[in-house]
């Protein structure tokens, strides 16, 4: 675990390294960082950072287009989950959202994946709908051995 505190900043074109790692330690289909960085230059596209100095310990990526927002990507990075990193990024997401003009954040969510709906839980996502077989689960060797729900969920952001 790090020590010291965690700082919440935009995510920029030039974390774009930094956040490639974060994820790559967190999915079995990791973006690289020209994907993320070619996200994080489309104008439709905001992030944010939890930060340690040069350190990115986290990050949260949105999309938008007017009055609908959607979660794309959150992870943290192993050694500092469960200090409510993931929590703030998405607190500060819904808000930069809304200050953009949003009134809804949507995202996807794999069934199985108990830690983030417990988080998105406690952000207070409430379930809209069921996408059958909507990830691929691979092996330690990166064959495809089954197939997963998505549940998307939703949370209105009050207006600003
Ligand atoms: C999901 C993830 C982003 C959570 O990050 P985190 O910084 O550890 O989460 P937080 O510490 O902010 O947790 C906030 C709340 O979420 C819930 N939560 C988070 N992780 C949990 C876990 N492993 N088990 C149970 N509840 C959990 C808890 O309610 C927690 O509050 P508490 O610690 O006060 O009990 C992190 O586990 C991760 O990067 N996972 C891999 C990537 C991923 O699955 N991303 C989501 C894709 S949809």
């Amino acid at each position: 675990m790090t020590t010291g505190e965690a700082a919440l900043r935009l995510l920029l074109p030039a974390d774009a390294d930094g956040a490639a790692e974060v994820h790559g330690a967190a999915f079995d289909e990791p973006w690289s960082a020209g994907e993320l960085a070619a996200m994080l230059a489309m104008p439709t596209t905001f992030g944010l950072a939890s930060a340690q100095g040069a350190r990115l310990l986290g990050f949260v990526l949105v999309r938008d287009s007017g009055a609908e927002a959607e979660v794309l990507t959150v992870a943290v990075v192993p050694a500092d989950r469960r200090r409510g990193i993931a929590r703030a990024l998405v607190e500060g997401a819904c808000g930069l959202a809304r200050q953009r003009g949003a009134t809804v954040l949507f995202l996807e969510v794999a069934e199985d994946n108990a830690p983030a709906r417990a988080l998105y839980a406690a952000c207070g996502f409430a379930p809209l709908s069921r996408r059958p077989g909507y990830y691929r689960r691979r092996d330690a060797r990166g064959r495809i051995v089954g197939v997963v729900d998505a549940l998307v969920l939703e949370r209105r952001l009050a207006s600003a």
